[in-house]
């Protein structure tokens, strides 16, 4: 496409001269020279119901034809009325109330804000201290990106960041591994938490927030057994809010509704986004339980919001997304396909001296690479192993989501796969051929020194 002239585009995408995507349908996205790509990462793991539903634009269209914004100040309106009422009762919170926002770093500021607004109301304005974990992602705005352990992302904007504090991953695959900054039990993870809080200034801690599933920057890692029952206990006795960040394993994408459902915990409040909309309207929520709504709603307004939130078209596009995956069965279906996408990786890529780990949950799975499969030694930075492996699943018409660092802030690749829950079987295999191609071609034990 050109580039001459006045007026261009900041492009995202590191290389020069990116395809243009023309359409997209299903798992398949098409370019403007007619090739077809199999989208086994959903786009940034958000396409949950696939591509090309003429049902959600022709929802999103009559929306916005009667009504397409209302200031949230001013007004509520009618599929945002329903739409809290729809989720609600798949929401792992009690009692919820949605804030809607444009996307998942919105929504985990508008969080933050309501942890603290909470803590005012109850009058304890102490309360200002939030954990979250190494090996993390929150999102790109300031106040997410502090709350976020993943180096490579926070290293050229350090000198803005430090609000937050951060404690260990639960990363029993690299647990005690120099440089990791993991631990691997829950009595540990617990017990840390439990520490920083008691050293911290007395009543002084606010909030902990973590993902429940790691997604992008550790790749699909579950924490240890007991984990979420032993944090949220800690939580609860100092009266520290939980916060669950389920932007990336909302709306199915483990396999349950919610990755909290996993272990049956309800935090104060979630954040979601992503699959909320499948990527066909930016949109994303805070749920805050009754306690934490009514608490500060009671003090007064919630001093707070964006200009496109509480969009109706995003509610309304929200709530066909939801129709869709109920009628279609397609949380069940993300943990059928994949259970079989995890399995099929298993079998081909077990061997593989550079894959270090093959894991996952539904239809969010990863694989860890690694130079020395005994000592879980990670490839070197400079190899750039990671980009390698795009290029080359992308030139078997595979695209994957990817991730940097995972094994000591900056050394550790992983291939991050979430394809949409309607994925075919043989979609399946060619996800299988193209990505283990791709190691098999690009990770053999001579690329260190390439
Ligand atoms: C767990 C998690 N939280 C927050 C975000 C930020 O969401 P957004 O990119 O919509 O701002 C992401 C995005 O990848 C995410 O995976």
């Amino acid at each position: 496409m050109t580039t001459s002239g006045p007026g261009r585009v900041f492009r995202r995408s590191a290389v020069a001269d990116p395809p243009v995507a023309v359409e997209a349908n299903g798992s398949t996205i098409v370019d403007a020279e007619g090739r077809e790509y199999l989208d086994a990462a959903g786009g940034a793991i958000v396409v949950n119901v696939g591509h090309g539903r003429r049902e959600i634009a022709e929802v999103m269209a009559d929306q916005a034809t009667r009504l397409a914004y209302a200031h949230g100040s001013a007004f509520t309106t009618e599929p945002l009325e329903a739409y809290a009422r729809e989720i609600g009762p798949r929401l792992p919170v009690d009692d919820p109330a949605i804030y809607p926002v444009s996307g998942g770093s919105e929504a985990m500021e508008t969080a933050l804000k309501l942890a603290r607004a909470y803590h005012l109301a109850r009058g304890e304005p102490n309360r200002w201290i939030v954990f979250a974990r190494w090996g993390s992602y929150h999102g790109n705005t300031l106040g997410a990106l502090d709350l976020s352990g993943r180096q490579p992302l926070r290293q050229p904007y350090a000198a803005w960041l430090g609000r937050f504090r951060h404690l260990s991953a639960a990363y029993p695959y690299r647990a005690g591994d120099a440089g990791a900054q993991a631990l691997g039990t829950a009595d540990e993870l617990a017990a840390e938490l439990e520490q920083a809080i008691r050293t911290a200034e007395p009543d002084s801690v606010a909030a902990f927030v973590a993902e429940p599933i790691v997604g992008a920057t550790l790749g699909a890692v579950a924490p240890p057994d007991g984990y979420w029952a032993a944090v949220a206990a800690v939580c609860r006795q100092y009266g520290v809010l939980l916060i669950a960040d389920e932007v990336m394993t909302g709306f199915g994408r483990t396999g349950r509704w919610f990755a909290m459902d996993h272990w049956g915990v309800r935090p104060d409040l979630l954040v979601a986004a992503k699959g909320a909309t499948s990527g066909y309207w930016p949109f994303g929520f805070v749920a805050a339980s009754g306690a934490v709504h009514d608490t500060v709603r009671a003090a007064g307004p919630f001093v707070h919001g964006f200009t496109y939130s509480h969009s109706p078209v995003g509610a309304a596009v929200a709530r066909e997304v939801l129709r869709i995956l109920d009628t279609e069965g397609l949380v069940e279906r993300s943990a059928a396909q994949g259970e079989r996408l995890l399995r099929r990786l298993r079998g081909r890529l077990a061997d593989h001296p550079a894959v270090g780990d093959v894991r996952g949950s539904g239809l969010l799975l990863a694989i860890e690479l690694v130079e020395d499969r005994s000592t879980r030694a990670p490839f070197p930075r400079a190899a750039r192993l990671t980009e390698r492996l795009v290029a080359a699943a992308r030139d078997r018409g595979v695209l994957v989501y990817s991730s940097t660092g995972s094994a000591n802030g900056v050394d550790g690749d992983l291939i991050v796969l979430g394809p949409p829950f309607v994925v075919t079987d043989a979609e399946l295999d060619r996800i299988v051929d193209g990505v283990a191609g791709a190691i098999e071609t690009e990770a053999g034990v001579d690329i260190a020194t390439r």
